[in-house]
């Protein structure tokens, strides 16, 4: 798979994170619901989740993740020529949070965007930068998730509030036409808007100039997810011609527990080949992808040269994968 042909390659060169101050977990939420720590732990695998207080917000968590990505990317801000944030939380409805982030950064040069599939949004950013990439559009792509889902959720609604949590993660891709089998080595995406009434927000600036509240139906949400997910694998695993044995890492977006164990099951990978964060996180939405890659990084588990299957699925329904040689 190395890149004999003269096209860019999207290779990764750095990774960052930003996660609010505030811890809150399942104990906590026992007194203000009710609700208990088995019941989340058992249903969801999550123990405690980042709440954002005020003064934080997507952008701010957004730039502080990319600037930590930047700095591990070996560039400086200035090289950046193309951000793309994922998010259904902006920080306001205009302009894009993304330029929001590229003023923080204090680059003027470029253009920045925000991209919105809710869970899968970190796929379809990856998708995006890399297009951009391969048609020699730019350079070095700064691609980010950031969420703070804490201010979209019903917390009288003890069956949606707990699943969630708030945190942002980013990734520096950087063209190459070297001779390298690294970097994204593919991109697949699907949507099917027959199910947006199974996982939505009941609001928005056309319908009720409000920023309306998360609305799910678990159990639909669950079965579609296991589907989905495991067939967007084998998609991604037919048109490398790779086995499922042949991926040293699966980053999934962080839902559920019971989701990440049953696709597992239907596709045969060995559990301690999938990177697990939300224990720690909760659902985090776009960013839930980004934060555990930095956590498979900087641990040691993803080395140079790993193969990487990422793949998410969330309201829409939108799902998809990315297949990277780290
Ligand atoms: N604490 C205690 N009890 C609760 C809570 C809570 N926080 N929430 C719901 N319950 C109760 C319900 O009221 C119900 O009580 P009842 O039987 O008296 O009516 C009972 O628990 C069982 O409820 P179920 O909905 O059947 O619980 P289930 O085992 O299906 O788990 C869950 C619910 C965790 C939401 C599950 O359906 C699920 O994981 N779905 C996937 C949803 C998901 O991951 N969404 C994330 C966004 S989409 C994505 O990212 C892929």
């Amino acid at each position: 798979m190395k890149n004999k042909s003269n096209t860019f390659r999207s290779i990764v060169l750095g990774v960052g994170t930003s996660l609010p101050k505030n811890i809150v977990t399942n104990k906590d939420l026992t007194m203000k619901m009710d609700t208990s720590e088995e019941w989340i732990e058992s249903r969801t695998g999550i123990k405690e989740r980042r709440i954002a207080s005020d003064g934080e917000t997507t952008s701010s968590l957004g730039t502080e993740a990319a600037q930590i990505a930047i700095n591990n990317s070996g560039l400086k801000n200035s090289d950046i020529d193309l951000i793309i944030l994922a998010t259904s939380t902006p920080d306001n409805t205009f302009p894009a949070s993304a330029t929001v982030i590229q003023a923080s950064l204090g680059i003027e040069k470029g253009y920045a965007y925000d991209m919105q599939a809710v869970c899968s949004g970190f796929v379809f950013a990856l998708e995006a930068a890399d297009n951009a990439i391969k048609a020699g559009n730019v350079k070095n792509v700064l691609v980010i998730g950031s969420e703070t889902f804490s201010r979209i959720l019903d917390w009288d609604d003890r069956g949606t509030c707990v699943l969630f949590g708030d945190g942002a993660g980013a990734l520096v891709l950087s063209s190459s036409k070297e001779e390298t089998d690294r970097g994204i080595l593919s991109n697949h995406l699907h949507s099917d808007g027959r199910y947006g009434n199974l996982l939505y927000v009941d609001g928005g600036p056309s319908t009720s100039s409000q920023v309306g509240f998360l609305r799910m139906n678990g159990h639909g949400v669950f079965k579609h997810a296991v589907k989905k997910l495991s067939s967007v694998i084998n998609e991604a695993l037919d048109h490398n011609e790779l086995t499922v044995d042949e991926i040293d890492w699966f980053v999934p977006h962080q839902a559920n527990i019971r989701i990440l164990e049953a696709v597992a099951k239907k596709v045969g990978l060995h559990k301690d080949k999938v990177i697990i964060t939300l224990q720690k996180h909760a659902n985090t939405s776009a960013a839930s992808i980004p934060l555990a890659l930095y956590d498979a990084v900087e641990s040691g588990k993803i080395k140079k040269g790993d193969l990487v299957l990422l793949e998410a699925m969330g309201g829409g329904f939108s799902w998809g994968s990315t297949l990277i040689r780290w």
